[in-house]
């Protein structure tokens, strides 16, 4: 069974296809057009130990239009609150057959182990600080459509890096597909060894944002902050918070992004979230039909299409 654990796990043709096949399936994705139900008679279970409005119900539309059955299981009302296991859940999911299982998990490689104990295609969608590979394919796919290619763009990535799986799979995508990557944060949101990913690191918005084409802000993620907090949220709105004046120093046809949620005020001003260079509900737009590319290519029957 093929699985999507990670973008490690691809290569620049790889990304390319799957951005190829999710532009065809925008017009689908937005109910423009039908096609074939490829997934009809398949199986989708959404597994999900992390809270989730995006990814979830994304993976959800996107299974149901290509004609899945899909199924949602509430981690926080199922055995799990009893103190069942992640293999054993993974184990009586599987022996109910599923083609397809969507996992979200707070600790890294949660899925990947998971993966190895089912007999079925398993997604991560998102593993503690590690990848959320489908995110990054839909932040590529969004920044592809304005600008028209990723090769020699700028793409700025501000705020929480530390604690962020979108981070990582964004650096490791555009690193694949030759993109300049910047990383902007206070040392303390920086982890260990982040040169070895980004091709600049800055503790600078202004010196950051300079020429960029793309600029995305990440969530202070207070969940994961382990008491290796910032001084105060104020104080990191003054330095890091995205508003009118840094975002000046950025092109003038830059576009700004935000996997959501969002905290307004304390990494974005809302005015900017609302505003004209904002492509953040194009960015969950483009989740759906990646979304599609993506249960397409691991579970489509080829040999019973015509
Ligand atoms: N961007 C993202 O993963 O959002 P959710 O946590 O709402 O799924």
């Amino acid at each position: 069974h093929r699985h999507l654990l990670g973008i490690s796990q691809l290569n620049q043709y790889e990304i390319v296809d799957l951005l190829d096949r999710a532009e065809a399936m925008i017009p689908i994705s937005r109910q423009e057009r039908k096609i074939l139900p490829t997934l009809s008679g398949k199986t989708q279970i959404n597994l999900f130990f992390e809270n989730s409005t995006r990814t979830q119900s994304s993976f959800e539309i996107a299974g149901k239009r290509l004609g899945a059955q899909v199924t949602n299981m509430s981690v926080k009302t199922s055995s799990v609150a009893k103190g069942e296991t992640l293999i054993d859940t993974a184990a009586t999911l599987n022996a109910m057959r599923p083609d397809v299982i969507i996992v979200r998990h707070g600790a890294s490689g949660a899925v990947e182990l998971l993966s190895q104990k089912v007999g079925c295609s398993v997604i991560n969608a998102g593993d503690g600080a590690h990848e959320h590979p489908t995110q990054a394919l839909l932040d590529a796919l969004t920044m592809r459509q304005h600008k028209g290619r990723l090769a020699g763009l700028t793409v700025a990535i501000c705020g929480d890096i530390a604690n962020s799986r979108v981070a990582r799979s964004n650096l490791l995508l555009l690193g694949a597909m030759q993109a300049r990557t910047r990383v902007v944060a206070p040392r303390t949101l920086l982890p260990r060894g982040i040169e070895m990913l980004a091709t600049e690191v800055f503790t600078d918005m202004r010196q950051g944002l300079e020429g960029a084409d793309v600029v995305m802000m990440l969530r202070l993620q207070h969940e994961r902050a382990n008491g290796r907090m910032i001084p105060s949220v104020r104080e990191y709105y003054h330095f890091y918070g995205l508003d009118e004046e840094k975002l000046s120093f950025a092109k003038p046809d830059a576009i700004v992004m935000h996997p959501g949620p969002m905290n307004r005020g304390v990494e974005i001003d809302p005015a900017i979230a609302d505003g004209p260079r904002s492509v953040i509900t194009e960015q969950v737009e483009m989740g759906v039909a990646v979304r599609m590319a993506v249960l397409d290519t691991l579970l489509a029957d080829r040999e019973a299409q015509p």
